[in-house]
């Protein structure tokens, strides 16, 4: 089913994903395109609005991009955000100049005074913060142009030609530090485009398994699934537009949380149709592990020997069929695929073992990334329309190398299953007392420690557990969760009673940094 269509045109500005979910936020339809895509191929999807988004360039320099100024004559509305207002300005023949004191130049929150009779600032107070970040300024403005925006330093933060329906902001309406920001992007879809908002997650779904029956035909896929949420609602969406020609091979390399690996089995088994793999090989790792002490080194050995079994899995069944993965957008750009103009960090806190190579000899048809320009809440939007169970929608991040960053020193069996019941008892606790909705993460750490007890008349010398729980916005930071001492106190007495070989339970009270949420 065709839908309005809005083309978020890419000049490689850091924000761009995000002008493309606040779209879609509006219920408008969006596409990011490359702003290389030629103009026929852009006429030939029918905008109805065209977004230019910023970009690290300076629109006067010649190797900075810029677009066929025909785009202006196809009688679609545009709007520009910071490089693309300027982008406006200098194609229609106004001047972009570097800005020649700090009064035109700026950066950050930045109070803003806004035109409410221009249609895109309509139902808006006459003044609000935006989020500037320019160093550019707009010495003249192009012909049949208003200036509609200004602030206190700089008098051209915003342009409209009204009657072309074309507009230009300096700031970034797309984050969250601009309070207006979301009110003039939907001012502009539906007072400018006239858009009518026909676009749902149910769209999304729809759309996607049309795509995905398409692209795979009758062809195998072949799915690594994890059992955290993207993995899962890539497998659900996979199940639902092929069926049995997707296999889903989970690896459970015996360091899931407690019952965890059944659950995931027993949803995926019984609630899609699919071929299920699941690969047991917690024995495997616990050999390889024996001995390890050092975190880098556990966390290597795992992820090297969980893509070892992975591909020996999957390597019979590479030829003739397509590869799948739960790629999100936030991991392309962690991993630099998603900026144009980033650079990945060099400096190594920790090894996160996501996204890896895949060996040479493995050749499968192509990639499938169904979910690769979706945020995570939006994902998780799609995994309850397919009706995946909650405790997997709404499952917190569990790291890769699973408990094995949890147990500090040597990983053995027996550790495992302290870990395993303290964390179940900790998790039973915080969903009984309904407190899970204010964390963004717990769970229970093993920290190879004894100390001296006293159970009974007797004298013990068993195992500390920690409890870590944060709350955190990107877990780049994240402060300690103030868990009320009620629920600790349960917590505790519980774990102590319940759990073999643990007599003392405390509490981290360390936010990031300086520690990390994980400890090793
Ligand atoms: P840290 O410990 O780095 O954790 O503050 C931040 C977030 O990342 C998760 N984490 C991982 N996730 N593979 C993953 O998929 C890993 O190796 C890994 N290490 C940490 C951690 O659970 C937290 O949510």
């Amino acid at each position: 089913m065709a839908h309005e269509l809005v083309i978020v045109l890419d000049f490689g500005g850091q924000y761009n994903q995000l002008i493309a979910r606040r779209v879609r936020e509006c219920n408008v339809y969006c596409e990011v395109k490359p702003y290389t895509t030629p103009l026929e191929e852009l006429k030939a999807l029918h905008p109805i609005g065209i977004i230019f988004t910023g970009g690290p360039g300076s629109v006067y320099e010649d190797d900075s991009p810029h677009y066929d100024p025909a785009i202006f004559q196809l009688g679609v509305p545009v709007l520009g955000i910071c490089y693309g207002c300027q982008l406006i300005a200098h194609t229609l023949g106004g001047l972009v100049t570097p800005a020649q004191d700090d009064s035109a130049r700026e950066y950050g929150k930045t109070e803003t005074f806004y035109d409410i009779s221009c249609k895109l600032f309509k139902g808006m107070p006459e003044s609000g913060i935006s989020w500037m970040s320019h160093g550019d300024y707009m010495a003249k403005v192009p012909e049949g142009f208003q200036l509609v925006a200004h602030s206190n330093n700089c008098p051209n933060v915003a342009i409209a030609d009204e009657e072309r329906g074309f507009y230009g902001v300096q700031f970034h309406p797309e984050v969250t530090h601009t309070q207006w920001g979301k009110e003039m992007l939907r001012n502009f879809l539906y007072e400018v485009c006239h858009c009518s908002g026909d676009w749902k997650m149910d769209s999304f779904i729809e759309s996607t398994v049309a795509e995905l029956r398409e692209r795979i035909g009758d062809k195998k896929v072949i799915l690594g699934l994890s059992g955290g949420v993207d993995s899962s609602v890539a497998a659900g969406l996979l199940s639902r537009a092929v069926g049995k020609q997707l296999t889903c091979v989970f690896v459970d390399h015996g360091l899931m949380r407690k019952d965890e690996g059944d659950f995931v089995e027993q949803t995926f088994t019984t609630m899609f149709d699919m071929n299920f793999i699941r690969v047991n090989c917690g024995e495997h790792f616990l050999s390889k592990l024996k001995g390890v002490t050092d975190p880098e080194q556990k966390r290597k050995i795992i992820g090297v020997e969980f893509y070892k079994v992975f591909w020996d899995e999957i390597r019979n069944q590479a030829e003739d069929g397509f590869f799948a993965q739960g790629t999100i957008y936030p991991d392309r750009i962690e991993s630099g695929k998603g900026k144009t103009n980033g650079k990945a960090s060099t400096s190594v806190i920790k090894t996160h073992h996501n996204m890896t190579a895949m060996p040479e000899d493995i050749q499968f048809l192509g990639t499938i990334e169904p979910l690769a320009d979706l945020f995570k809440d939006e994902v998780r939007a799609v995994g309850e329309k397919l009706g995946i169970p909650h405790e997997l929608v709404w499952r917190q991040p569990f790291p890769g190398p699973g408990l094995g960053v949890r147990i500090i020193g040597e990983i053995t069996a027996e550790k495992i299953k302290v870990l395993q019941e303290a964390d179940w008892v900790l998790r039973d606790e915080m969903a009984k007392n309904g407190y899970e909705k204010n964390l963004s993460q717990f769970f229970c750490v093993l920290p190879g420690v004894n100390s001296v007890g006293v159970m009974g008349d007797h004298r013990t010398y068993d195992n500390l557990v920690v409890i870590r729980a944060v709350t955190t916005d990107d877990f780049m930071t994240a402060d300690w969760a103030r868990i009320p001492y009620d629920i600790l106190a349960d917590v505790s007495n519980r774990i102590t009673n319940e759990v073999d070989h643990v007599n003392r339970v405390v509490y981290d009270i360390t936010s990031k940094p300086p520690a990390t949420v994980e400890w090793e």
